[in-house]
């Protein structure tokens, strides 16, 4: 799919992997509505200008996204993207110091990073299903973020890690699904990434993680995740497939 003129609806692109795909798509000639609790979006929104819109919007509730989904097609005439980058990160123990996980939890992280993920693309893709599309053209493409932890969570990433687990496990069915529809589904499963989420980490052991990278020995960029996005949209033939992008690495248990 082309990326000029399109519009794109971005979740969690007020900060990290979201907001470089913000900036990505919107220096490349496409309209973004960016879907966020946190109201940084509302500053890209000023710093990018008119092709950007920010919409404060929870993943987890259905009428909010219907709302942020909405404005894409009222705003901008459509939608032909959905990126989903909203996400939470934990790391907690099962039987911590003291005890038991509380399972509410488990269930915050299993609502923002899985069902939330889930929330946004039935909504996109029923939006996208509104605009004809030619045989063989992309109607539609939606890109899901999951995560190294879903294939290997170290101790205390049971929540984080289910919730990727998920992200990958619906990737193809759904890709199946919208086969039909001309519209594909791809995810990313970043390795290491050097963002807000990780910016509570001290220099130290942000370094630290660094170094477990074979090669490149550091923390990837988001401006290279927002390359890989773009190429998932740019390139028709990548559909239904998890893309590991992390150097290499294969996280210790701890
Ligand atoms: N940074 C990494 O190393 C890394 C590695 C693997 C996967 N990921 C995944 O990438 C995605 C982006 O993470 P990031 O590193 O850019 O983190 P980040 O904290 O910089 O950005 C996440 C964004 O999601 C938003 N968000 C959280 N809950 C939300 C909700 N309920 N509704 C709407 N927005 C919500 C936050 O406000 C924030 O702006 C996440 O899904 C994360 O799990 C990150």
């Amino acid at each position: 799919m082309q990326i000029a003129g399109r519009t794109f609806l971005v979740s969690g692109g007020s900060s990290g992997l979201g907001a470089a795909c913000v900036a990505e798509f919107a220096r490349a000639g496409a309209n973004v509505v960016i879907c966020d609790v946190s109201e940084r979006g509302a500053d890209l929104q000023r710093e990018l200008g008119d092709a950007v819109c920010f919409v404060k919007t929870d993943v987890t509730d259905g009428a909010q996204v219907e709302r942020a989904v909405a404005t894409a097609a009222e705003r901008f005439g459509g939608l032909h993207a959905a990126i989903n980058c909203a996400g939470v990160a934990t790391a907690e123990r099962v039987i911590g110091r003291e005890g038991p996980l509380p399972l509410e939890r488990f269930s915050k992280v299993i609502a923002v990073n899985l069902i939330g993920t889930f929330n946004v693309i039935r909504l996109a893709a029923a939006k996208m299903l509104e605009r004809p599309a030619e045989p063989g053209e992309d109607r539609g493409v939606i890109v899901c973020t999951a995560s190294v932890a879903a294939y290997d969570g170290q101790i205390g990433q049971a929540a984080y890690s289910a919730s990727k687990g998920g992200v990958v496990g619906m990737t193809l069915p759904i890709a199946r699904e919208f086969a039909q529809h001309q519209i594909r589904v791809v995810s990313i499963a970043p390795g290491i990434f050097d963002t807000p989420m990780l910016a509570g980490l001290p220099e130290q052991a942000r370094e630290s993680l660094g170094k477990q990278v074979p090669f490149p020995s550091r923390l990837g960029k988001p401006a290279e995740y927002a390359a890989l996005a773009r190429h998932i949209v740019e390139n028709q033939m990548l559909n239904g497939e998890v893309i590991r992008l992390d150097g290499a690495i294969r996280m210790a248990p701890r």
